[in-house]
């Protein structure tokens, strides 16, 4: 099996918000959330991302469902445990929901969730989802009690939180690599499908393939910031054939 790519394209949404917040159903709205990820699953992802955040910052409710219903692999819905949002995902019925934290004030998702630690909570959210058809993940740091806690709260995957491991070269990328080398096997035992993301390049993806059973990385900063210059197509293409020398 080859690694899953999975295209997060909020970023697409960010640049058309920066001009049309105010003006969602203008003739002229660009650019396209939808002809965007039709373009990266035609280069080859395997599934489309979309963060629907509770400030609406980028993804608006009207993209996911449009997307639902046109994309042509998997839809990936990351979202904050709010009751709101999970009443659209119980709606759209996404083929996953990975589970973030989420506070207002942040850039982007920060750090890992907490699954330890609201343990109730979250298995009533994953129960509920995993019901509705979606399979759920959980966003969490290399930490052996969120890898249990994730498996506890009947979670079927997790995504290992990559931002300490980008953002850091040498001794502490080494390190991280190797917290996530233990929390991959961790999650491999224990039955869950292990997945990986934020801040991930085709630049740090070989240091990232020490760590075993990866099964999909979801990628998108980098990838829109490359298309600027390439073109999504290519940009898909390059991460693609980087992806392409995995070996779980
Ligand atoms: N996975 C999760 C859970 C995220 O929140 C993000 C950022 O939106 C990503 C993956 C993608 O990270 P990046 O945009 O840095 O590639």
């Amino acid at each position: 099996m080859h690694l899953h790519l999975g295209v997060n394209i909020d970023h697409v949404a960010t640049l058309r918000q920066a001009r049309y917040r105010t003006l969602p159903d203008a003739h002229n709205v660009e650019p396209s959330v939808l002809a965007a990820a039709l373009e990266c699953e035609a280069a080859g992802a395997d599934s489309i991302t979309v963060h629907l955040r509770a400030d609406r910052r980028h993804i608006q409710d009207a993209d996911v469902f449009l997307l639902r219903k046109k994309i042509g692999t998997r839809m990936n819905l990351e979202m904050g445990n709010t009751p709101e949002i999970l009443d659209i995902a119980l709606q759209v019925r996404p083929d996953f929901v990975c589970m973030v934290p989420e506070q207002r004030e942040e850039v982007t998702t920060e750090g890992g969730l907490d699954v330890a630690g609201q343990h109730e909570a979250m298995r009533e959210t994953v129960g509920r989802l995993e019901a509705n058809g979606t399979r759920v993940s959980m966003f969490i740091d290399p930490e052996e009690a969120q890898v249990r806690a994730s498996a506890a709260v009947g979670a079927s995957m997790i995504e290992l939180h990559t931002g300490t491991f980008a953002n850091h070269i040498g001794a502490k990328r080494a390190a991280e690599t190797e917290r996530l080398r233990r929390a991959a096997q961790l999650g491999h035992e224990l039955g869950l499908q292990v997945n990986a993301g934020h801040g991930l390049t085709t630049a740090n993806l070989p240091d990232l393939f020490a760590v075993p059973h990866l099964h999909e990385l979801n990628i998108g900063h980098s990838l829109v910031a490359r298309a600027i210059f390439t073109g999504l197509n290519k940009a898909v293409t390059e991460l693609r054939e980087v992806m392409g020398r995995y070996t779980p």
